[in-house]
């Protein structure tokens, strides 16, 4: 079921069929991005040393492992760098293109070719399509490109975001993803417990060598040994994640790809994509409010014109007001308010509710 499922949906997203498990790699619901990002960095770190008996998995990490993140990453892939023992020297700060929230690919590629020259290994490149803080997408191709001569393993965080490549006018969320001149990514990462009507949890992760995550993590006891497995007849996703036993979530997957067909999907998304260019919309028009960037998809940043103060008082009394629960965030180092179209059942009377409180006089 999960590998059926996997497929189906790397199918409809528009991935590449080399990501699925009949064309080589595969699919596998983990319980979150977050550790779908540790297990795409054991694999990486395997891959970067991968003989049995000296590399990682005989000796551990060496400290010289080094992972790339910018500013706008999610904190995930601080945890995994954490939990792999890479220390904070392994997590590498990469900056982001002048005037943009996306990372310079001519930065990584100066980043990489340092750290090679210095004895560093770079391991894993992530790169996000859909920040947390914002929305915003880094140029996923250019930063294969940078990537690939150091042979590290590009993990895509699209946690928000991927989903949205079911409709065709938003599948520029897989830019650079699959395979082609100078594109091509190892992992890709979205949660369908975010935006796709699944309940937590439900995070998808793609490979395309279904051998990557078997070969780092699988350790086979006796008391697991079991004809199939040892014929590789069926995949072990035991081999694929942080726990040994799992939850069937396959089937609500499932449930969610039939009950509401692609076409409820796309009805679901599109709707909240409308109502935040809606939001947006009223944003615009207002005397004390402004976009603090341009609105990504279901995700609208704004931020009250009377400055800072002004807005976090905005976010405290709006959730003080008991009808809404907004999020806030910092961008450039000042305070915003975030307003994430997303729930299940989240339509446009919650977007008249949230506009009454957010625009209320204070
Ligand atoms: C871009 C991004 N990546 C990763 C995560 C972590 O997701 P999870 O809760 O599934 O670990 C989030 C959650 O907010 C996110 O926005």
């Amino acid at each position: 079921m999960e590998q059926a499922v996997t497929d189906q949906l790397a199918g409809a997203l528009g991935l590449d069929e080399s990501f699925t498990h009949d064309g080589g790699g595969g699919g596998s619901i983990q319980d979150s991005a977050s550790s779908a990002a540790l297990v795409a960095l054991t694999a990486a770190l395997h891959r970067a040393a991968p003989d049995p008996g000296s590399g990682w998995r005989a000796r551990g990490v060496t400290g010289r492992e080094r992972v790339y993140v910018t500013a706008e990453t999610h904190s995930s892939p601080a945890k995994a760098v954490r939990w792999a023992g890479l220390g904070s020297d392994g997590l590498r700060t990469v900056p982001c293109t002048p005037g943009s929230r996306a990372r310079d690919p001519a930065a990584l590629a100066d980043t990489l070719a340092a750290d090679v020259a210095t004895g560093l290994v770079p391991v894993l490149v992530r790169a996000t399509v859909g920040t947390t803080s914002t929305g915003s997408g880094d140029p996923v191709a250019a930063l294969v490109t940078a990537a690939r001569p150091h042979r590290a393993w590009v993990h895509v965080d699209a946690a928000w975001a991927g989903v949205a490549a079911l409709c065709p006018e938003h599948r520029w969320v897989l830019d650079g993803v699959n395979p082609g001149p100078g594109h091509g990514v190892d992992s890709f990462c979205t949660d369908a417990h975010k935006w796709l009507l699944t309940a937590f949890d439900a995070s998808l992760l793609w490979v395309r060598d279904a051998r990557a995550l078997p070969a780092a993590l699988s350790i086979t006891p006796a008391y697991l040994r079991e004809a199939h497995s040892d014929s590789g007849a069926v995949v072990d996703f035991r081999d694929w994640q942080v726990p040994l036993g799992r939850r069937f979530r396959a089937l609500k997957l499932w449930a969610v790809l039939h009950g509401q067909g692609l076409s409820g999907l796309r009805a679901h998304l599109r709707g909240h994509v409308d109502l935040a260019a809606e939001l947006a919309e009223r944003v615009r028009g207002h005397d004390d409010l402004e976009l603090a960037c341009a609105p990504v998809l279901s995700l609208v940043c704004l931020r009250s014109r009377s400055g800072d103060a002004a807005t976090t008082a905005l976010l405290e009394r709006a959730n003080a007001d008991g009808r809404v629960l907004l999020t806030g965030t910092e961008v450039d180092g000042h305070p915003v308010v975030r307003v994430a179209f997303g729930g299940i059942t989240t339509g446009r009377a919650h977007l008249d509710v949230v506009w009454d409180v957010l625009s209320a006089r204070s």
